[in-house]
């Protein structure tokens, strides 16, 4: 059992903490924000993540996980103290790490014994030395001779499934500079070794940049499969069959390659400029990383034009948008491309009614003018067009003849791919989705041949059969 201080009770902080209590160590989550501190102590969560209150309330319960904001007080008691402050980007698409070094600089003017101190902010390469000399310097400066280590220990931890990850990691990844160091961190994932998850004890710089490298490249499988999706509504594919032949190849391996309105959240936006602004800065610029930003950036503008070659001008038009958060099972709107089309919407003089099922409190502090519905069907009355941002599960079993009745026009622009485009021309959609086009050549001019191929865009080689001859949704993008 291990005394930990977790600096910082945002998603990364609480979960972490709540995950590391689970495992039977002695916890304080320390937050200068006391009314954060007030609503933990009176068991709410201040976002919502699954069954993150459960594992809170349990180790609580057992004494095992407590809540403070006095800082001082936690960073003497614990022997591990857990950076986990925010990491907002700065100006330059740098990571601000103003928060990290004061966190540092207060533990080092604090501390009276031996401190493992562990970065899991996502921070660039390099942070780690610096706090490393931080720490040195304030010693220094107070005259005091008292050991200490620095380690990074990154997260990987997804929003909405945050604690299935935490408890169920693909690998747990220890940087450390000191064997003492790395020994107190595989002892706080001892229970891992029972299931023998894979433990990788690098350096703390290999560490720093193992998160941002996993981030970026699963970034820019998003921004490639964007491209391909694109592509297929400029020759006539259908993407979802691409992404899943793909995938089908170990070496691809088939997560992440979902077409849509591109990346968002918390994470891939800021993580993405981070590493290319220091790899710019080490003299080793990433043109892959640029590119990926860059792609993903057009393919939010790519929503907007979808919308209007649906409806024309925005002018006055009414469009419901269902879904906020930046992707389901959260209601965190951050970077969300929700957000981002309904504002570049109303730039075009669009009326905006929403839904979503847990995050429109937290949409409603960054939108204005927007009303909110009290349910999809509620959106979509009267709308003339609908746009299906966020791809939570209620939202694929809408129906249909009840949309259709309710809305001014039947048209939709389905960003995520959720509803198959044949059904919706069938129920009397005009329907637009990403990168998937179920074109064939017109061959009605041709004598029969009685050998014109019809499936020519199946998932599960099941149903997809379309006339040959039909050019549908997702083609006909206006050059
Ligand atoms: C991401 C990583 O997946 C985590 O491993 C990492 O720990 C976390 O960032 C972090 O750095 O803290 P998260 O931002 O919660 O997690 O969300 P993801 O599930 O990765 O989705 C990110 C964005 O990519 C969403 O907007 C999602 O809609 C989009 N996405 C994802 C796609 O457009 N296509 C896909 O195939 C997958």
């Amino acid at each position: 059992m291990e005394k930990i201080a977790v600096l910082g009770t945002g998603y990364v902080g609480l979960v972490t903490g709540a995950g590391l209590a689970d495992f039977g160590n002695e916890v304080t989550c320390v937050d200068l924000d006391e009314t954060k501190i007030a609503t933990l102590k009176q068991g709410k969560i201040p976002f919502y993540e699954f069954s993150l209150g459960e594992v809170v309330e349990r180790n609580v319960r057992e004494g095992r996980l407590s809540f403070s904001s006095d800082l001082i007080a936690a960073i003497r008691a614990a022997r591990t103290i857990l950076i986990a402050v925010g990491t907002p980007p700065g100006a330059k698409g740098e990571a601000d790490l103003s928060q990290v070094f004061g966190a540092a600089r207060t533990i080092a003017e604090q501390m009276t014994s031996y401190k493992l101190i562990v970065q899991k902010s996502t921070v660039p390469v390099g942070t780690g030395e610096k706090v490393l000399r931080l720490v040195e310097s304030v010693l220094a400066e107070r005259g005091k001779s008292i050991a200490f280590d620095v380690a990074s220990n990154p997260e990987f931890l997804r929003e909405g499934s945050a604690v299935e990850d935490f408890m169920r990691p693909d690998r747990i990844v220890i940087g450390t500079w000191s064997p003492k160091a790395e020994h107190i961190l595989s002892g706080i994932y001892q229970r891992f070794y029972l299931n023998e998850t894979p433990m990788i004890r690098t350096t703390v710089q290999s560490a720093e940049l193992i998160k941002y490298a996993s981030n970026a490249f699963l970034a820019t499988k998003i921004s490639f499969i964007n491209e391909m999706a694109n592509l297929c509504e400029a020759v006539g594919g259908d993407v979802k069959v691409v992404a899943r032949a793909m995938g089908l190849d170990g070496r691809i391996g088939r997560k992440f390659l979902h077409a849509g309105p591109g990346y968002g959240g918390s994470c891939f936006p800021k993580d993405t400029l981070a590493l290319a602004s220091f790899s710019r800065a080490a003299g080793e610029p990433s043109k892959i990383v640029e590119a990926t930003i860059d792609v993903n950036k057009r393919q939010r503008r790519r929503m907007l034009e979808k919308v209007r070659d649906l409806v024309g001008s925005l002018s006055g038009k009414e469009i419901a948008v269902l879904g906020l958060s930046f992707k389901p099972q959260t209601d965190d709107v951050r970077d969300s491309v929700a957000i981002d089309l309904i504002k570049l919407m109303q730039k075009e003089g669009a009326n905006v009614r929403a839904f979503d099922p847990v995050a429109m409190e937290r949409a409603a502090a960054e939108l204005r003018k927007v009303e909110f519905a009290e349910d999809s069907y509620s959106a979509v009355k009267g709308a003339d067009a609908l746009v299906i941002a966020t791809e939570w599960n209620e939202f694929r079993t809408l129906d249909l003849t009840k949309l259709l009745r309710l809305m001014r026009q039947p048209a939709v622009v389905d960003c995520r791919n959720i509803y198959d485009p044949a059904t919706m021309e069938q129920a009397g959609f005009r329907y637009v989705s990403v990168g998937r086009s179920t074109y064939v050549p017109d061959r009605s001019g041709a004598p029969a041949s009685g050998g014109v191929k019809k499936v020519i865009a199946s998932t599960n080689g099941a149903g997809g059969k379309k006339k040959a001859g039909a050019r549908r949704a997702g083609v006909g993008r206006k050059k």
